[in-house]
């Protein structure tokens, strides 16, 4: 099983944030946006990680991540010269795919739940196809949509609606098999330009071999492609971290608590951090585990 993070695009909608910085290193409450996908990916079992960005920012994401080792997982850079959409990811991602399956989550998006890990596991273990994990949300319309029949199966999916038939949006967490991408090599651009991943949705329905995974009550999702929508995901983390005394998207206690990285391995990262919070924690993490 492959991961891949898209985390390229010119994030124009958090402009001026986005003009010298990559919207997803942006702080998300106490640490970049990214650390809250990658941890997804993490908890789901996946540690073969390709992270897709822009030229002038990947380097930054080499500073930040590094090859992974330190977190017991492998992470691998790809350069997407132009943003084309987000089904580009699997044209660029052609020969890391191979023929495994392959879980895409959006570098904006965050997911938070206590059940969730184990929703994503059990859905890549089931894993035929395509399957999308999908949330009730009040503002469809910025998002991909689902339809459903009488009978309560999927009928369609819309790429940001005028008119939404359902409050049912699509998440930025799919599981495909390796025929995503010669389908991606079959899209040709929307009215917007892009390669949607909305029409590679469509296609597995079309063939009968999509699911949909809806998260429920419990479980929380964030896109945060808007100042307002990243800044309700600070808020909403900073509450949970306050009020429960734990850290979401914390990748260094995701790696120890996956058996990822070692305790010892964990205290070796938490060591020179030891007089900062975000260290005091690890070693916590450490700790306690003991
Ligand atoms: C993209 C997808 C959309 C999906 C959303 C989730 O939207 O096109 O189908 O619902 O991500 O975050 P975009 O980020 O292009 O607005």
């Amino acid at each position: 099983m492959r991961g891949i993070i898209l985390a390229g695009g010119y994030g124009t909608r958090l402009y001026p944030l986005t003009e010298v910085t990559s919207k997803h290193l942006l702080p998300v409450y106490d640490k970049p946006l990214i650390y809250y996908p990658l941890s997804v990916l993490m908890l789901a079992g996946i540690t073969d990680i390709l992270i897709i960005s822009t030229p002038a920012h990947m380097h930054q994401y080499e500073q930040v991540l590094g090859d992974g080792k330190k977190l017991g997982i492998k992470l691998h850079y790809m350069k997407q010269e132009k943003p084309e959409g987000i089904a580009q990811a699997f044209l660029l991602a052609e020969s890391f795919i191979g023929s495994e399956d392959v879980g895409l989550i959006l570098g904006d998006n965050i997911f938070y739940g206590q059940g969730l890990p184990r929703m994503i596991k059990q859905a890549i273990n089931d894993h035929q196809g395509a399957t999308l994990f999908c949330y009730e949300v009040n503002d469809p319309a910025r998002f991909g949509v689902l339809t459903f029949s009488n009978d309560g199966s999927v009928q369609a999916i819309d790429e940001k609606p005028a008119y939404p038939n359902s409050n049912w949006a699509v998440t930025g967490l799919y599981i495909y098999d390796a025929d995503v991408v010669q389908m991606a090599k079959t899209l040709t651009p929307s009215a917007r330009g892009e390669l949607e991943i909305t029409d590679i949705n469509n296609a597995y329905l079309r063939d009968g071999r999509l699911r949909v995974v809806k998260i429920g009550r419990g479980s929380a999702w964030f896109d945060t492609g808007t100042p307002q929508s990243m800044l309700s995901a600070a808020v909403f983390m900073e509450m949970i971290e306050q009020r429960q005394c734990v850290k979401v998207g914390c990748i260094e206690e995701v790696a120890f608590r996956m058996g990822y990285i070692s305790k010892a391995e964990l205290l070796k990262l938490a060591e020179p951090l030891k007089d900062r919070v975000y260290g005091q924690y690890l070693l916590r993490v450490a700790t306690e585990e003991a």
